[in-house]
């Protein structure tokens, strides 16, 4: 569960970790006047997504005049399709320099992990890939319950050497890191997170707070979540892309598994997967992958996880395809209907729909290759002939293996074999 950055800060203030002033939140304009403020003053927009002050989310005001005006606006904002819930009123800090410090678990090793960078302030997923060598990062084996002395110093030491200040801030960033362990540990958290870290002229501040709790530790947290005044369970808001967004409205499960908006390396062909359930969605990305590794030198990129839910109507199976195949990244649509619970003629012809409404519209077509077995095969069977025969050109590109004649990794691989050779590349 997110807690909205004014809530981190109170756990952080509770813990001793630095925060700027805090003067109150507020949630409309009017309410700025029953507030005792000091300027420059931030005002920063309460949603439970990052990158708000890319957004426009976060500003700064010289008085309360300005104050006001800027609030009206914040109020009418809305960050990645959220609106703005509060304001959360703060002291402005004068930044010479900031830092990135993060706690969280390594899902390989399930051993916590610190994360301290003197490139704070930006996007930490950016420096990551621009320049790794910028970020620090110590696992702590046996997630001991307080960060060893020796390891939190090492950290900060490295952290004051990498910002070149004037100012020996080792002792302070010393603390800071081991108070934000600590808050980590104690709160059953899942992240901790402190981005900015501000450099003052006498210090560090967390100008920024992140503080996200393990759903299945609540029960222990009953004290936190009481001092919050939070009394039920908030839902996550994740972060959608576009493609997901879309797949929600249509009702079934989406997932991108590239980032977005993404830049396509011309050497590798893009499989968009269309399955038959959350299982075989699974797989279908297993297996791609692992036929490309084997077969095709690992120029094969599975690109979405997707699941047509139980007996999907024709018109949701239409825009599965409709989907991946307005995402320009997608070269090859595999897919893979076992009609259990679903029935292989409705999906058939939610396909065809999909594909003869393209083709007759000039839409971005994509080949589709794959295999179908299992409930209401034999008229699927007879509905595919008989489209194909009727609309030979629209659904030339259109493959379906109907009954488990061929395996399934089989259509996969020769599927892949058929797109590589439609682009004249070698295997
Ligand atoms: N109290 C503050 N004083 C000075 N600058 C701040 C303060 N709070 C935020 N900022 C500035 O605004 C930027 C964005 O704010 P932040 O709270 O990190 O939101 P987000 O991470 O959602 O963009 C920070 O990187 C920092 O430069
Ligand atoms: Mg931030």
């Amino acid at each position: 569960m997110k807690l909205y950055e004014f809530e981190a800060k109170k756990v952080f203030e509770k813990m001793g970790i630095p925060i700027p002033k805090q003067y109150g939140v507020i949630r409309s304009p009017k309410e700025l006047d029953m507030l005792k403020l000091e300027f420059p003053l931030m005002l920063k927009s309460m949603v439970l997504v990052g990158g708000r002050g890319k957004a426009g989310g976060i500003k700064k005001a010289k008085n309360k005049e300005e104050a006001k005006k800027i609030a009206t606006e914040l109020f009418k904002l809305k960050i990645k399709g959220f609106p703005v819930d509060c304001l959360l009123l703060e002291q402005a800090v004068e930044e010479i320099g900031a830092c990135y410090v993060g706690i969280t678990m390594d899902p390989a090793t399930f051993n916590n992990v610190v994360i301290v960078s003197a490139s704070g302030g930006v996007d930490i997923e950016q420096v990551a890939v621009q320049n790794p060598q910028a970020i620090m990062r110590k696992e702590i084996p046996d997630n001991d319950k307080e960060i060893s002395k020796t390891i939190a110093q090492d950290l900060a030491s490295s952290l004051n050497n990498s910002l070149k200040g004037k100012t020996e801030l080792t002792k302070t960033l010393t603390e800071i890191i081991a108070k934000v362990y600590a808050t980590y540990q104690r709160f059953d958290a899942r992240l901790c997170e402190i981005n900015p870290l501000i450099i003052t002229s006498n210090g560090a501040v967390a100008a920024d707070a992140k503080l996200v709790l393990d759903d299945n530790a609540l029960f222990r947290q009953v004290e936190l979540l009481e001092m919050l005044g939070i009394t039920e369970k908030r839902h996550d808001v994740a972060e959608r892309t576009k493609n997901e967004l879309r797949a929600q409205s249509a009702g079934f499960p989406y997932i991108d598994l590239l980032p977005q908006p993404f830049t396509k390396d011309q050497k590798k062909l893009y499989v968009g997967l269309i399955p038959g359930g959350a299982g075989y969605g699974i797989f279908s990305i297993d297996e791609v992958s692992t036929i490309g590794n084997r077969y095709f030198h690992d120029r094969i990129v599975p690109v979405n996880f997707m699941d047509s839910g139980g007996g999907p109507p024709q018109n949701r199976v239409a825009e599965m395809f409709h989907l991946l195949m307005d995402y320009p990244v997608v070269d090859l649509i595999v897919t893979s209907r076992f009609g259990g619970i679903s029935s292989c003629d409705i999906f058939i012809r939610g396909m065809v729909q999909a594909v003869k409404e393209r083709y007759e519209s000039g839409k971005r077509m994509v080949p589709v290759f794959g295999r179908m077995v299992g409930t209401d095969l034999p008229n699927a069977r007879a509905f595919l002939e008989k489209a194909k025969a009727e609309n030979p050109e629209a659904l030339q590109n259109v493959t379906i293996y109907v009954g488990n004649q061929r395996i399934m990794a089989d259509v996969i691989r020769e599927g892949i074999q058929k797109a590589f050779e439609a682009k004249g590349w070698k295997p």
